[in-house]
C-alpha cells in the first residue's frame, strides 16, 4: 500500500495524548498516531493511503493549547495533545454539522449503508442527534454520464478525497473542486460530464468517497432492502426520515438503518479475490448478491491498497455472460453438440491414449494458461509429465516474458522482479523501456507517476509511441525500432569509459567485467547514434542520470522482449544495473513487468518444457528423483517442445494431439494464419475455455471452464507475490474450475488423483519446490501474501537479492550479449514498421473485456494508429478503411490519426473482437533465438487505402484519450480556506459574511455554542 509520507524518521518519539504517553513517528500526521493509540477522533476526509487533505475539519484537537487539525499537524516529540477538551469537541461538532448540511441522511434507503459509510459511522460515533444546519440541495444535476459510476452533487460533502485520489494517487488529474464558486462541486476536466472527460475509469474516486456521492452504478437500487425505490416513493421515504428527526433525534433513525444494514449481510457476500487481468496483482473484495456483482472494493491489497484500474474495478460482466460455455461440446460431423462430462472425459482419454499408443507420448502436448491459478498450472504439467509422459508443456510466457527471464537467469540467477512495487516508488530514477506501463500495468504505473509528481522521482522512458508515461517522462527517448540493445550498451560503455561504474559493488558481487567490457568495444556513442537515431548528448545525459541517481529501477516489457534481440536486450538491461550497483538494495533493480495475472506463476509451476516447478531442470537426475518419490513415476528426461516448436511440429506431422487450457493461441501466437493451419491439421484438439474462442472453433472437444471468481487458488504477481483468491460464486451451469477438469482428465486416464481442494495441491507444490517451500493457505489467509523464495518457516523475500546471487560463488555475472538486428526492417515492398500492444480498457485479445458493455463502448474494436505525417501523405482521416499487408497476411482496419505514433510507424492494438482483424494475421514466425519468443514487434507492412470511413469512429469521442485533464497539486484546500465565508470551526460565527459554503449553512441553523479560545488562523495553526 502506498505510504504517503515515506521519508519519516524511523525513530519513534514520545507524545502525550490526554495525559498518557504514546509513541509517534516524528513527521507523521498526528491523526495516525491517535489512531494507533486507539484514541477516537472523527476524521471524515482523512484516509491513510491518501494522506492529510484537511478539508473537513472534523479532526480538530488541542495541541499545546491551540486548536489544530490532527490530520494536518505533524507529530513531534513532546507535543501535548488533548482531544476531549470542550473547545475541540465543539469545533468538531460544528465542522460535522456543516458537512451534514451538504448531505441528506437517508441511510435506510441508501445503497451505501453497508457498515462502511464514513459519514454514517461518524454520525453514529459523534452521537449526533440533530442537525443544526438543515440539508439544502445544491440545485446541481446528478451526473450519470459515466458508464460505471454516477456523481450526486447533493450528497457531496466536498471532502475532496476523490480529487486527492485522482490527482495524487491515480495521477490521472481529471478531478478538481471549484472552491471559488458560489456552490462548489467536484468537476471532471474542469466542468464536462464525467463520461466525456479524461477519466480512465480506475474507480479510485468511487472507492474512497466517504458517502454515496460517488457510487458504482452496479450498486444502485441493488444493495439495500428498500433501495430500489425511485421517484416519489424514494422522496416519501426520505421525507419520513426528515419528519421524525426533530422530535426523535437521529438515534432511532440510525438504529433502524443499522438494523437494515445488518439485514443486508444475509444476502451480500464479500469475498477476497485477486484481479484476473494483469500482473500487478491487485487484491480486493468482490461484493455479490446472488450472481450480481455489486462492486469491487479494494482496501488493503498488498500490491494495490485502494487502487484498481478500469478492468479490475469494473470489467466483470464476463463472469455471468450469456456467452459463457456451460456444457462440454463435442465435434461431430463438422458441428458441435453438447455432451455431459462423463462422455467428454471418456472421449478425451480414449483419443489421447490412442495417440500415445500409436505415436508415443511426445506426439501429445499441453498448453497451460497464465490466467489460471498456480495449482491449475501445476496439475497441467503433472498431467503431461506423470500421466502422459512428455515434457511437451508450455505457457504463454513464451510469447512475452521468456526473454526477460533469460536475461535475468544469465546475469542474476532468478527470473523475477528483484524487488517490489514499493521499490519502484522509492527509486531515485525509474527507466521504462518498451513498456506502456500506464495501460498495461496501470496500478503499478500510478506508483511511479505519484513518486514523480509528489517526490520528484526522475522518469526516463524509451519507446516508439508517445504514450502517457512517455508524455510524463523527464526524458523521452524514441530509438529506432528494435535497437534498445545498442543504446543500452553504449550507455554501459560510456559509464565504464568515464569511470562511473560502481567499482565497490562490482568487486564484491560481480564477475565477468573484463569480458563484458570487451563485448562493448563496438558500442561507442557515435555507433549508437547511427543505429538508434538517438544523439550522443541524450545518451550521455541518460548515463549521468543513472550514475547520479539514488537507486535505479528499470522496468521493461513486450517492446523489449518481442524482438529478435529480446533475450539480449534483457541481458543488457541487467548488465547495466549490475555495472552501476543497482541490485541488492531497496529502490533499485530489474522489473520485467509480467503481463498476465499469473504469467509468473505459470512458469513457477513448471509449465515449461525444460523445467519443473521452481525452475528446476528436467534434465537434472536429482530433481527427477524428488519428483519420482512424490509421484511414483519416472519423469521424461529431456526438454520437450515449447509453444512455438509445437506449431512447427504439428505442421511437420510429429505432434498430433494438443490439450490447451485458456489460451486463444490462434489469435495470440504470431503468424496467426500459420497457427490456424496447424490447428486444422491436428488429429485431436481439446480446448478448455470460458467462451467459444476462435481457437475453440478448431477443437474436437471444448470443456467449459470457470473464471477466477468461481474458484479457489493462488496467483503470483509480477513482484513474485503469491496471493489467495477465494471462490465467490458457484460455477455457472455445468462449467467447472480448471483444477477439477484436469483432475477429471487425469483420472479418466487412470491417474487416481484425489485432490479435494486446491490447498492440497499447494501442499504438494511446496513439497516439490524450494521457492515455494513455506507456502500454505493458512499463511495466505485474508490479504496476507508471500513473495518467493519462501523458506519452510514462512519467511519470504520482498527484496530478492540481499546476501548474494543464486550462483555457486554467490556472485552475479556480467554477460556479454550479442545484438541481433531486425529480420523485417521496412523495405520498398513493405515500407512501414508495424508495432502492436495492449490498451488500458481491454486485456490482450479481449475475450473477457469485450463482455462488459461499458468497456466495449469505450473501445469497440481494433484500428490502426497512423501518424499525422503519414495520414497527410496518404490522405487518411479518422475512420478511413485501410488494408495492411505483410509477408504473412493482411487485415482490414479503420485508421486513427494520432501523434502517439510518428513517421512511418504504425500501431495496432492486440484487442479485436473480430478474428479476421487480429494483428497476428500480420506478424511472422521469426523469433528470439534463445527463447523462441516471436518477434511480434519486428513486422513490416504496406498500407493500402480502401477508403470510406465506416459508421462509427474507430475510437469514440467519449474515450478518455480525447479528454483534457486538469493537473493540480491535489485538493488545494488552501483555496477553500481563502474563501471569505470560511472560518475555522468553533471560532464564533459573527465573522461570516455572504458566500455559500459555511454561511449558507450557518445562517439557517442555530450553531452549537462555541467556547472562547485562542483564535487559530484559517489553516488551523494558531497565531502567536
Ligand atoms: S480517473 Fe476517473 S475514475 Fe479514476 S479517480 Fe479520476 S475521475 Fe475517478
Ligand atoms: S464526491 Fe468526492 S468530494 Fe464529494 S463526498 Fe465523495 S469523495 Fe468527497
Ligand atoms: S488489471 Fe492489473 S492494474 Fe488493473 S486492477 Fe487488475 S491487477 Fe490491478
Ligand atoms: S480529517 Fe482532518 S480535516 Fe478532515
Amino acid at each position: 500500500m502506498p505510504d504517503p509520507s515515506p521519508n519519516l524518521s524511523p525513530e519513534p518519539a514520545d507524545i502525550l495524548i490526554d495525559g498518557a504517553r504514546y509513541a509517534a513517528r516524528p513527521g507523521e500526521p498526528l491523526i495516525a498516531a491517535l489512531n494507533r493509540a486507539q484514541v477516537t477522533v472523527p476524521q471524515v476526509c482523512y484516509h491513510a493511503q491518501l494522506g492529510p487533505i484537511q478539508t473537513c475539519d472534523t479532526c480538530i484537537v488541542e495541541v499545546d493549547g491551540q486548536l489544530v487539525r490532527a490530520c494536518g499537524t505533524p507529530a513531534c516529540a513532546g507535543m501535548r495533545v488533548r482531544t476531549a477538551v470542550q473547545a475541540a469537541q465543539v469545533a468538531r461538532e460544528e465542522a460535522f454539522d456543516r458537512l451534514l448540511a451538504n448531505h441528506q441522511l437517508y441511510c435506510t434507503v441508501c445503497d451505501n449503508n453497508n457498515g462502511n459509510c464514513t459519514v454514517h459511522n461518524t454520525t453514529r460515533e459523534m452521537n449526533v442527534q440533530h442537525q443544526y444546519r438543515p440539508f439544502q440541495g445544491k440545485g446541481l444535476a446528478v451526473d450519470a454520464s459515466h458508464p460505471f459510476y454516477r456523481y450526486d452533487p447533493d450528497q457531496c460533502i466536498l471532502c475532496g478525497r476523490c480529487v486527492e485520489a485522482c490527482q495524487n494517487l491515480q495521477v490521472n488529474e481529471t478531478l478538481s473542486i471549484n472552491w471559488e464558486a458560489e456552490q462548489p462541486r467536484v468537476l471532471w476536466d474542469g466542468g464536462v460530464p464525467a463520461g466525456e472527460s479524461s477519466c480512465v475509469g480506475c474507480g479510485h474516486c468511487v472507492t474512497v468517497c466517504p458517502c454515496n456521492a460517488l457510487m458504482e452504478k452496479s450498486m444502485l437500487g441493488e444493495a439495500g432492502f428498500f433501495t430500489d425505490q425511485r421517484g416519489p416513493l424514494f422522496g416519501n421515504a426520505v421525507a419520513m426520515v426528515k419528519n421524525v428527526e426533530p422530535s426523535l433525534g437521529y438515534g432511532p433513525i440510525m438504529n433502524l438503518s443499522e438494523i437494515e444494514a445488518a439485514g443486508r449481510e444475509g444476502y451480500i457476500r464479500r469475498t477476497k479475490t485477486v484481479c484476473t487481468y494483469c500482473g500487478v496483482g491487485c487484491a480486493f473484495e468482490v461484493w455479490t448478491k446472488d450472481r450480481h456483482i455489486l462492486k469491487i472494493e479494494p482496501t488493503q491489497g498488498p500490491a494495490n491498497g485502494v487502487s484498481t484500474c478500469i478492468k479490475g474495478k469494473f470489467a466483470w460482466d464476463h463472469v455471468s455472460s450469456p456467452s459463457r460455455l456451460t456444457r462440454p461440446l463435442i465435434r461431430e460431423n463438422g458441428a458441435f453438440r453438447e455432451a455431459d462430462w462423463d462422455e467428454a472425459l471418456a472421449l478425451i482419454a480414449r483419443r489421447l491414449e490412442a495417440l500415445r499408443a500409436e505415436h508415443g507420448p511426445d506426439a501429445l502436448a499441453f498448453i497451460t494458461s497464465s490466467k489460471c491459478t498456480n495449482e491449475e498450472s501445476f496439475l497441467m504439467q503433472k498431467l503431461a509429465r506423470s500421466v502422459i509422459g512428455t515434457n511437451n508443456v508450455d505457457n504463454c510466457s513464451r510469447y512475452c516474458q521468456s526473454p526477460a527471464t533469460m536475461g535475468l537467469w544469465r546475469t542474476v540467477g532468478y527470473g523475477g522482479d528483484s524487488g517490489s512495487i514499493t521499490d519502484l516508488e522509492r527509486a531515485g530514477l525509474v527507466i521504462g523501456i518498451g513498456t506502456n506501463t500506464a495501460e498495461s500495468h496501470p496500478v503499478l504505473a500510478t506508483r511511479v507517476k505519484r513518486a514523480q509528481k509528489l517526490r520528484g522521482q526522475k522518469l526516463i522512458v524509451a519507446d516508439l509511441r508517445e504514450h502517457e508515461m512517455a508524455r510524463r517522462a523527464d526524458l523521452f527517448l524514441r530509438p529506432n525500432p528494435g535497437t534498445d540493445f545498442v543504446w543500452l550498451n553504449a550507455v554501459s560503455r560510456y559509464l565504464l569509459d568515464q569511470g562511473l561504474e560502481n567499482r565497490a559493488f562490482l568487486d564484491r558481487w560481480v564477475s565477468g567485467l573484463d569480458a563484458f567490457r570487451a563485448s562493448l568495444d563496438a558500442y561507442t556513442l557515435e555507433h549508437a547514434e547511427v543505429v538508434t537515431g538517438l544523439s550522443g548528448e541524450i545518451l550521455r545525459r541518460v548515463a549521468h542520470e543513472i550514475a547520479q541517481a539514488d537507486g535505479v529501477c528499470i522496468m521493461w516489457a513486450m517492446g523489449v522482449t518481442q524482438q529478435m534481440s529480446g533475450s539480449e536486450t534483457s541481458t543488457a538491461i541487467s548488465n547495466l544495473l549490475l555495472l552501476t550497483g543497482n541490485y541488492m538494495r531497496p529502490g533499485a533493480g530489474s522489473y520485467p513487468l509480467r503481463g498476465h495475472n499469473n504469467v509468473q506463476g505459470a512458469s513457477d509451476m513448471g509449465s515449461m518444457p525444460s523445467h519443473v516447478t521452481g525452475y528446476q531442470r528436467v534434465d537434472d537426475p536429482a530433481v527427477r528423483a524428488v519428483y519420482a518419490a512424490e509421484w511414483g513415476v519416472d519423469l521424461p528426461t529431456t526438454a520437450g517442445l515449447d509453444n512455438h516448436q509445437m506449431i512447427h511440429a504439428i505442421h511437420a506431422g510429429t505432434l498430433r494431439g494438443l490439450y490447451l487450457k485458456g489460451e486463444d493461441i490462434s489469435l495470440v501466437d504470431a503468424n496467426a494464419n500459420y497457427v490456424d493451419a496447424a490447428l486444422e491439421k491436428l488429429e485431436f484438439l481439446v480446448v478448455q475455455e470460458m467462451f467459444f474462442s476462435h481457437t475453440a472453433s478448431f477443437a474436437d472437444v471444448v470443456l467449459p471452464a470457470s473464471p477466477s471468481l468461481e474458484k479457489d487458488g493462488t496467483f503470483t504477481n509480477t513482484e513474485r507475490r503469491i496471493q489467495r483468491l477465494n471462490q465467490a460464486l458457484p460455477p455457472l451451469g455445468d462449467s467447472r474450475p480448471d483444477w477439477q477438469i484436469i483432475q477429471g482428465v487425469a483420472n479418466a486416464l487412470g491417474a487416481g488423483w484425489s485432490y479435494a481442494h486446491p490447498a492440497e495441491v499447494m501442499d504438494e507444490i511446496a513439497r516439490l519446490t524450494p521457492l515455494y517451500a513455506g507456502v500454505t493457505y493458512e499463511r495466505l489467509a485474508g490479504f496476507a501474501s508471500l513473495q518467493w523464495p519462501v523458506q519452510p518457516d514462512g519467511t519470504d523475500t520482498p527484496l530478492l537479492f540481499t546476501d548474494g546471487f543464486p550462483f555457486p560463488d554467490g556472485r552475479a555475472r556480467l554477460y556479454p550479449a550479442e545484438f541481433i538486428p531486425r529480420t523485417e526492417p521496412p523495405d520498398a515492398q513493405y515500407d512501414l514498421h508495424l508495432n502492436n500492444g495492449r490498451m488500458l480498457e481491454h486485456f490482450h485479445e479481449g475475450n473477457m473485456t469485450f463482455r462488459t458493455a461499458g468497456i466495449t463502448a469505450q473501445v469497440p474494436g481494433a484500428f490502426v494508429e497512423v501518424s499525422p505525417d503519414l495520414a497527410c501523405e496518404r490522405g487518411l482521416t479518422d475512420g478511413t478503411l485501410v488494408r495492411l499487408v505483410s509477408r504473412h497476411g493482411a487485415v482490414k482496419l479503420p485508421a486513427l490519426v494520432t501523434s502517439r505514433v510518428q513517421g512511418r510507424q504504425l500501431y495496432v492494438p492486440m484487442n479485436s473482437p473480430n478474428a479476421a482483424q487480429a494483428v497476428n494475421r500480420l506478424t511472422g514466425s521469426h523469433t528470439d533465438p534463445s527463447t523462441h519468443t516471436p518477434a511480434y514487434k519486428d513486422t513490416a507492412v504496406r498500407l493500402e487505402v480502401i477508403g470510406g470511413t465506416g459508421d462509427t469512429p474507430p475510437l469514440p469521442r467519449q474515450n478518455f484519450r480525447y479528454g483534457t485533464p486538469t493537473p493540480q497539486r491535489g485538493v488545494e484546500v488552501e483555496r477553500k480556506w481563502a474563501r471569505p465565508d470560511y472560518v475555522f470551526p468553533g471560532l464564533g460565527l459573527g465573522l461570516l459574511r455572504g458566500g455559500s459554503l459555511n454561511a449558507r449553512a450557518d445562517r439557517v441553523g442555530a450553531p452549537p455554542q462555541s467556547s472562547r479560545m485562542n483564535m487559530p488562523s484559517k489553516s488551523g495553526v494558531a497565531d502567536d
